[in-house]
């Protein structure tokens, strides 16, 4: 009987066909923006041309979390992996994958164990988290700093008209620049407190929106400012048009960061932002050298 028994050892160790062979990788990683993650397991020399040939078995730190019986056809799950699944036509063509929804992905090293009738064998692979900031330092930076300016310079601007626009019958509207001005300062602050450096989150996100959202109230108000101080004269309009368009920009950037996981219409956003804020110190000089000028030459309008 015994040289049977050699000759078939023989045969196998041959063509090494008692054994599955992998393409193996060592290690996968997913982001925040996986909403599935896949970790992969590839046989190289499937031979199987029926599912009731194939059994896999996927394995956690040694525990049990999925298996797929190709005699019943049916697969299960176990523990706390509901969502894990293969797509199993595909395992005809030696991928027995893991597919796991990213919120019951735990890190650490998963098995894959396939059986082909006599035919076996088992493969590790571990899963990695990959921290991806959402913006990068100097964007980061970038998009705190010029709204912030944008504010600054507008109370620079505010100082201006109070201190040489001193005129009775526009207090009403004065005092609703300065509140909107104080809750515009007071949000944006806010959402630059929000808005930590760090991968996208529903407070990363929210801060960036109150930045963003908020700085178009200084579009109204510089245009209030210079409506009961110098007027609008074409060169304003210029200035309040070009704001108009950054923050257009500003908010298109915006919802195509927030929308596409991994933002990359952050200069997009950026440049809206820097150019709002020019627009702004546009407005600053020009309001200052008229304003300078008004008062050793006319006395200032009251429109
Ligand atoms: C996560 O998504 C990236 C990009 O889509 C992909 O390359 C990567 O393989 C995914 N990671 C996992 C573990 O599924
Ligand atoms: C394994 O890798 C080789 C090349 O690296 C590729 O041609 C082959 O399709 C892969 N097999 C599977 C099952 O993915
Ligand atoms: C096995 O089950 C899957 C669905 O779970 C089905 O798509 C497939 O056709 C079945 N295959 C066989 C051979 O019964
Ligand atoms: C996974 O296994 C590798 C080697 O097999 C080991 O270096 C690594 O530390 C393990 N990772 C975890 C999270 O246990």
């Amino acid at each position: 009987m015994w040289p049977l028994a050699a000759a078939l050892l023989l045969a196998s160790a041959c063509c090494g066909s008692a054994q599955l062979l992998f393409n193996k990788t060592k290690s996968v990683e997913f982001t925040f923006c996986n909403e599935t993650v896949v970790i992969p397991c590839c046989v190289n020399n499937i031979e199987a041309e029926n599912l009731n040939e194939l059994y896999v078995k996927w394995r956690y730190k040694g525990k049990d979390i999925y298996s797929y019986d190709g005699v019943v056809n049916k697969s299960a799950t176990y523990g706390d992996f509901h969502s894990a699944r293969m797509d199993v036509p595909e395992l005809l063509k030696g991928d027995a994958s893991l597919k796991i929804d990213k919120s019951e992905a735990l890190l650490g090293n998963y098995s894959c164990e396939v059986t082909e009738l006599s035919r076996e064998g088992e493969t590790f692979i571990e899963l990695k988290y990959r921290v991806v900031p959402w913006f990068s330092p100097n964007e980061n930076i970038l998009i705190v700093i010029f709204p912030i300016f944008a504010v600054l310079l507008f109370w620079g601007q505010f100082g201006i008209k109070t201190l040489k626009y001193k005129s009775s019958h526009m207090d009403e509207i004065t005092i609703a620049v300065l509140v909107v001005g104080l809750v515009t300062t007071a949000v944006i602050i806010v959402g630059a407190i929000l808005f930590v450096p760090g991968e996208y989150s529903i407070k990363n996100a929210t801060g960036l929106g109150l930045i963003v959202v908020t700085t178009g109230l200084l579009l109204l108000l510089h245009y209030y400012v210079f409506k009961t101080t110098i007027g609008i004269p074409s060169f304003v309009i210029a200035i309040l048009v070009m704001q108009l368009l950054a923050y257009v920009l500003a908010v298109v950037g915006l919802s195509l960061c927030i929308s596409a996981c991994i933002p990359v219409h952050g200069p997009l956003l950026i440049a809206g932002l820097i150019i709002f804020a020019l627009a702004q110190l546009l407005g600053l000089v020009y309001m200052k050298f008229v304003a300078s000028n008004q008062k050793t030459i006319n006395p200032p309008r009251n429109n």
